[in-house]
């Protein structure tokens, strides 16, 4: 596969390795997870995949400001403005909402490395590209050349990360013997989904790309994927039938609302935490590990049907785990 400019920022490839003592009820297959929470520290999780496509094109555009968004704890937003930091470049993040009295998770991070934050009202969150927009007239005002990154960096270009993940994915499947038969995400902007679908196309993955939304519908992830896939196609040459694309959008776990979990959710978390020392988010992948595991347990009635070996993608989050602590409960 000939990939675009792509600046090497992941501590890649991520393990691939099976739970061993996580029990699911007549459940007595296995469930394998991808370790993508081990992409780096600070800059952990799924988005780095991305960035490492999305920074390079904005860099060979000569670009000096990055530009992007998402929710007051976006993991997607503290990573762009980890990286800032790291390759010199200034970060300005359009966060939804107000500015809490006192930033932690990732917003704590964001203010660390010195990002720029503005805050735009939930009720005016429907405006946020035209400031960006904005934004980006002021910074060329300035002298400056900025590049604004869609919300988790799920365009054409971040698409290519998780296409890369994909021949990694294969290249693990091959080591490990094993022909799974679902791989497992949590999606949120589609740009996991997406490059999963994709590249399972391109490298013949076995087993169906399935996702659980954290927001949104099936509709919609069904209609961004295809828009992106259009985009990729066009701006890569890239030949590909979408007729052909397996989207599938498991619905029914976004809970009260994005951002916001039942308490299985938190239950399911500690649970994965005391047995096998792996830490889920309440926002991502709390929602799609705990669908995923409820959905199993359905057998033939549920929406997994014939689960044996499973991939579940662990795309990070760990940081969103501290602004919910009053959540878990421990007597
Ligand atoms: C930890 C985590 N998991 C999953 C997702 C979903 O990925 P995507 O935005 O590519 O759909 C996100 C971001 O939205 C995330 O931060």
């Amino acid at each position: 596969m000939k990939y675009p400019n792509r600046l090497n920022l992941a501590i890649l490839p991520t393990p691939l390795t099976p739970l061993e003592k996580f029990a699911v009820p007549n459940f007595d297959g296995k469930i394998w997870v991808k370790r993508d929470e081990l992409t780096g520290t600070e800059v952990s999780g799924n988005k780095i995949r991305k960035l490492e496509f999305t920074i390079a094109h904005a860099l060979d555009k000569g670009c000096d400001t990055l530009i992007t968004c998402g929710g007051v704890q976006s993991n997607h937003c503290r990573a762009t403005a980890i990286l800032g930091a790291r390759l010199g470049i200034k970060v300005h993040l359009i966060l939804r909402g107000e500015k809490p009295e006192h930033p932690d998770g990732n917003l704590l991070m964001d203010y660390l490395v010195g990002a720029e934050i503005s805050y735009l009202p939930e009720l005016e969150w429907g405006s946020h590209v035209d400031l960006a927009h904005e934004l980006l007239q002021q910074y060329q005002q300035q002298g400056s050349n900025s590049h604004f990154i869609p919300t988790g960096a799920s365009d054409e270009i971040g698409l290519w990360g998780y296409i890369a993940a994909s021949e990694e994915l294969k290249n693990d499947f091959e080591t490990n013997g094993i022909s799974p038969n679902y791989i497992v995400t949590a999606t949120g902007s589609g740009g996991t989904q997406g490059g999963l679908v994709v590249g399972a196309k391109l490298f013949d993955l076995s087993g169906q790309v399935v996702a659980f939304n954290v927001c949104d519908n099936a509709e919609y992830f069904d209609n961004k994927i295809r828009e992106d896939v259009a985009c990729w196609k066009h701006r890569y040459n890239m030949k590909l039938n979408e007729d052909d694309l397996e989207i599938c959008t498991i619905e029914g776990y976004v809970g009260p609302g994005y951002g916001t979990a039942d308490q299985e959710v938190f239950k399911t978390i500690a649970e994965l935490a005391r047995t096998e020392g792996l830490f889920l988010d309440p926002v991502y992948t709390g929602k799609a590990f705990h669908g995923m595991v409820t959905e199993i347990q359905k057998g033939v009635e549920g929406q997994l049907p014939g689960a044996s070996n499973l991939v579940f993608v662990h795309t990070g989050g760990l940081f969103g785990v501290f602004p919910q602590q009053q959540n878990f409960r421990f007597d």
